[in-house]
């Protein structure tokens, strides 16, 4: 989520450094400290509370995913490559924090949402300001736990506030679980929307990702029965179902239907090295591209009808943060490969800043489609000996608000280590897009090569070594 991209660099610097001495600390007087529960309403906001302290669960050592992953290793090894394993480590995030108008305790509340995980307790807002939050030390704050992002606790613990200790919460309710466990499925497939779906108004004028993935969703309800079959929710699309242990340290219990710990979305990962997984962990686009016959037209041009339907996703395409974007791109080539004639069409939300406004929407909802019609002049007449290129992207991150990202300085390296290096050369640590589809059309014949989902991810991978302003977004 983001505040005000478009801060200019030059405004930064010396005021980073003021906020963040500033920032975070209780003021010796309090008499103008007002509780958060007159800015946010506690129920209906839940992310600006974190989840209450957990105690360890009784016959687990702790309440770290590492404590969980020692009976449930594969979940937690799928969890260890996911983009919420990341949630705190995420170097745009990093570098977004280091703004002077970012409320950052309420960054955290949905990266890393559970209190054990945060150094302090915000026990006010000095005058009822969200950048002036006023804090207690946390003694039972873990730092280990903290760098576990969207750690399994965040889904699956509870504090009993009776008795003072922590349950897991599951879907069955196993008979076989050492652990106290609760059942509350239900529970499990609403919690998405506390982080991709907040209620209520935008925290400040400036932060305007104001996700509205469940709504989306919940507004495609009947198309989604219709194309699927059934109701499909975000667990049941993105934690696909499979059958094995559910606890791989007991294996004299049997396999069961679980469910996998992947939750795949757009595929643009989070790290370089995460390309090379993504299809065994189950990545397929939402976007169909069909690409009609190209045709000639009055030998000076080329006309070419280009569809994309959003196909899969249940929700818009693309849904979440609003800097992402699908671009499609068409270029002819000459027979030496020298581009000749390009164009291209975006699909996604247009916003202005200082003030937040959105100004255009064009994404795909579940089922819709559009055409694009380009059209490329032929610069030599008749016979034409190139090859048409089609390409589509997945941009979670335009070059130009990568530089505004890459230009943060005063990373906490606690959050994240080798911070400051790696938001400075985040070009080459984080893939701001993958390429969806690319084919390539011979010409004049019309020889068509589209290319395989392996192939697409070298080509994502490939985008790394390009410097910015060659590249298409
Ligand atoms: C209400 C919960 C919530 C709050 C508060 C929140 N985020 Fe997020 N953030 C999310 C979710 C959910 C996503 C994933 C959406 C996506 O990937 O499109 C996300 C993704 C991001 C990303 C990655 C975007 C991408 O395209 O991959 C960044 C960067 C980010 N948030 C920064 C921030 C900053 C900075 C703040 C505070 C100003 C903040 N977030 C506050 C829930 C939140
Ligand atoms: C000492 C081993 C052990 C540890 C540590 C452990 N679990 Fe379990 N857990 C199990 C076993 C065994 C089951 C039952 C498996 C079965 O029924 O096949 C289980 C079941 C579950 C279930 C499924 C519940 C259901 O509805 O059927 C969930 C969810 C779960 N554990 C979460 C966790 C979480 C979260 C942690 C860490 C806080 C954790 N577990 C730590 C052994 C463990
Ligand atoms: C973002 C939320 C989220 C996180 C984080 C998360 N889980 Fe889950 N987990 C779920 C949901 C949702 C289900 C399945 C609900 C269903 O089956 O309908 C589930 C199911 C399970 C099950 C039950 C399998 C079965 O079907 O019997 C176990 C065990 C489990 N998770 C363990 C873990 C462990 C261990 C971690 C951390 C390494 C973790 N989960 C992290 C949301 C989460
Ligand atoms: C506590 C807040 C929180 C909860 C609860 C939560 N998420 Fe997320 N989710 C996030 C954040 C934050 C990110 C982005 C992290 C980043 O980009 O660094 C994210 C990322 C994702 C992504 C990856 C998007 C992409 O392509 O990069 C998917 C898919 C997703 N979440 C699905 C789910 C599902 C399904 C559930 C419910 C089972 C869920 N989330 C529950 C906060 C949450
Ligand atoms: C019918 C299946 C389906 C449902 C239901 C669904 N998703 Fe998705 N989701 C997808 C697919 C497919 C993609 C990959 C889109 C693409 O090509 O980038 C995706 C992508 C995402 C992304 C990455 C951003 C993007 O647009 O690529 C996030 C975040 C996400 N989903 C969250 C959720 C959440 C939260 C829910 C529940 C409110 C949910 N999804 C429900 C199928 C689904």
């Amino acid at each position: 989520m983001k505040i005000f991209r478009t801060l200019s660099a030059s405004s930064l610097g010396l005021l980073f450094i003021l906020s963040f001495l500033a920032c975070d600390d209780t003021p010796e007087d309090t008499s103008n400290v007002r509780p958060l529960q007159e800015r946010f309403d506690p129920v209906t906001q839940s992310y600006a509370y974190p989840i209450e302290n957990l105690p360890p669960v009784e016959f687990v050592e702790g309440v770290k995913a590492s404590d969980c992953g020692k009976c449930h290793v594969t979940i937690y090894q799928e969890w260890q490559a996911t983009t919420h394993a990341s949630a705190l480590r995420d170097i745009q995030y990093q570098s977004e924090l280091t703004k002077e108008d970012s409320p950052r305790w309420l960054c955290l509340n949905c990266h890393i949402p559970v209190q054990n995980q945060r150094e302090y307790f915000v026990i006010g807002l000095e005058n009822g300001d969200v950048l002036k939050p006023v804090t207690k030390p946390n003694p039972m704050f873990d730092p280990d736990m903290q760098k576990e992002g969207i750690t399994c606790a965040t889904c699956h613990v509870r504090l009993d506030k009776e008795t003072g200790k922590s349950y897991v919460i599951g879907p069955k309710g196993s008979k076989n679980a050492p652990h106290p466990l609760k059942q509350d499925r239900e529970f499990l497939h609403n919690l998405c929307q506390r982080c991709h779906n907040p209620q209520g108004e935008a925290i400040t004028p400036n932060l305007i990702c104001w996700f509205e993935t469940t709504k989306e969703v919940t507004e495609a309800a009947q198309a989604i029965i219709e194309k699927f079959g059934s109701p499909q929710d975000c667990v049941t699309c993105h934690m696909p179902e499979t059958e094995r242990l559910v606890a791989d340290a007991y294996p004299q219990l049997p396999a069961k239907k679980t469910r996998q710990h992947h939750w795949v979305g757009s595929g643009v990962p989070k790290w370089y090295d995460s390309f090379d997984t993504l299809l065994e962990r189950g990545y397929h686009p939402g976007l169909k591209v069909t690409v009609a016959q190209p045709v000639f037209h009055q030998k000076d041009s080329l006309h070419l009808a280009i569809t994309m339907k959003n196909e899969r996703a249940g929700h818009y395409l693309p849904t979440g943060d609003p800097e992402r974007f699908i671009l499609a791109v068409v270029k002819l080539l000459d027979s030496s490969g020298a581009v000749i004639a390009r164009d291209s069409y975006r699909i996604g939300q247009t916003w202005l800043w200082s003030p937040a406004r959105k100004i255009a929407d064009n994404r795909l909802k579940f089922g819709e489609s559009m055409t694009w019609r380009p059209r490329l002049p032929l610069p030599q007449r008749g016979a034409m000996k190139g090859t048409l290129v089609v390409t589509i992207y997945h941009v979670r991150l335009s070059s130009k608000s990568a530089e505004h990202i890459m230009s943060a300085r005063n990373v906490n390296e606690r959050y994240l280590e080798n911070g400051n290096e790696l938001v400075r050369n985040a070009d080459k640590y984080y893939p701001f897009a993958a390429v969806i589809y690319q084919e390539k059309i011979k010409l004049p014949g019309f020889q068509r090569i589209v290319l395989s989902p392996q192939e697409l991810i070298e080509l994502s991978k490939a985008e790394r070594d390009k410097p910015l302003d060659e590249r298409e977004y």
